[in-house]
């Protein structure tokens, strides 16, 4: 493939998945993420790359060995006609998986229009299935009933799977483990619980408030059996299938059991930084080489260097490693 061969990193892993943000801003604030009460400045307008930046730089990355895309946030249904952008992805060869990550809120209303323009797949955040809880942990005065709207609007336009994420914090909605586990088995939803995680630094997360892999799968093993699946070393969760239904579920456990040897995964922020791990307190500008007239090619050396000289692995050394500065990951998606 000439100049467009793949790359590798330092702990020999390839690039083969980007992770797109396509704004900062959320509708919702949830503690663990947008905590309310944290000031928190957003990006103008014309720093956001715009749709044709993203695709271009997609398209350089599928160049290196990118062939699945996941939209994200912040909130991706807030930035306008993001169906538009799907539809630009799709077009590209060598692309072959577009997935996206939102909270659901405006889900219903944009399910249709995502699945025509080429989405393959959703993934929602549902914490709760308690409206009161739901509004103590997302803030305002957020209503649960538009996200379970929204993924009965998905399910119905035909998107498979739809998955569901479910980060799981102590005291707070770790007694509805079964309860969200029970939801999903009757909508034929993949639950992926989420061991709460230390990224950014407005979330004053510490290890007392993880839910651990091993505490979930208890919990689980008190009502339903499963059995193990085996895992592609670039997958984030451990999976499960049920013994009862043709249905799996997982579980993301980067605090105690960290999947950094496989991680083939770069993010690009809504203003055009690529990070190489969630973890990251700086990003690599390609915005202004993307805005100075740069070539196809300099922009695929750019990555490449930055591919190669990557090494991060957080999650295995998050204890010896407290870090002061992290990127907040409304800035750089889920
Ligand atoms: P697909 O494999 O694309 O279907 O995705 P998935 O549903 O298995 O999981 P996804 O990649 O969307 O990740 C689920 C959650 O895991 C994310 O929302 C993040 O919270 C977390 N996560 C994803 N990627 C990483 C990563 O590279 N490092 C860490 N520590 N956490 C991650
Ligand atoms: N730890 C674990 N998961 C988180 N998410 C957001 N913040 C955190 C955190 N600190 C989840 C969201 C969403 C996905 C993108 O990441 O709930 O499901
Ligand atoms: Fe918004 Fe998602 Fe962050 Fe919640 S986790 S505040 S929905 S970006
Ligand atoms: Fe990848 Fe960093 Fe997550 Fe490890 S902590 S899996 S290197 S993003």
């Amino acid at each position: 493939m000439g100049s467009g061969s793949l790359t590798t990193d330092l702990l020999n892993r390839p690039l083969k998945e980007v992770r797109v943000s396509v704004t900062d801003r959320c509708n919702l604030r949830c503690f663990f993420c947008m905590p309310p009460d944290s000031e928190i400045e957003f990006l103008d307008r014309k720093e956001l790359l715009s749709y044709e930046e993203i695709t271009r730089t997609v398209r350089i990355l599928s160049q290196l060995g990118v062939r699945k895309v996941r939209i994200t946030g912040g909130e991706p249904l807030l930035r306008n006609h993001l169906e538009n952008l799907v539809s630009m992805l799709s077009s590209l060869e060598g692309i072959e998986d577009i997935a996206l990550t939102t909270n659901g809120y405006n889900l219903s209303k944009k399910a249709k229009v995502l699945k025509e323009s080429g989405l393959k797949r959703i993934t929602v955040s549902l914490l709760t299935l308690d409206p009161n809880k739901y509004r103590r942990m997302v803030g305002r005065s957020a209503q649960l009933e538009k996200v379970l709207k929204g993924i009965d609007i998905a399910l119905r336009e035909g998107f498979s799977p739809v998955k569901v994420n479910a980060v799981i914090v102590k005291g707070v909605n770790d007694d509805e483990i079964l309860d969200l586990a029970e939801f999903c088995r009757e909508k034929g939803l993949i639950l992926r619980f989420i061991e709460y995680m230390d990224v950014g630094t407005l979330n004053r997360w510490s290890f007392e408030k993880v839910v651990t892999a091993e505490e979930i799968l208890e919990k689980m093993a008190e009502v339903y059996r499963f059995k193990p699946l085996e895992r592609k070393s670039s997958e984030t969760a451990l999976k499960f299938r049920y013994e009862d239904m043709d249905l799996e579920f997982g579980i993301v456990a980067s605090v105690t059991k960290p999947f950094c040897r496989g991680c083939t995964r770069l993010r690009l922020s809504a203003d055009g930084r690529l990070f190489t791990c969630l973890f990251s307190d700086k990003g690599y500008d390609l915005k202004r080489l993307l805005r100075s007239g740069a070539e196809d090619r300099e922009i695929l050396s750019f990555v490449r260097k930055i591919w190669s000289w990557r090494e991060d692995r957080y999650s295995e050394r998050r204890f010896e490693l407290i870090k002061e500065r992290k990127v907040e990951m409304f800035r750089v998606g889920g």
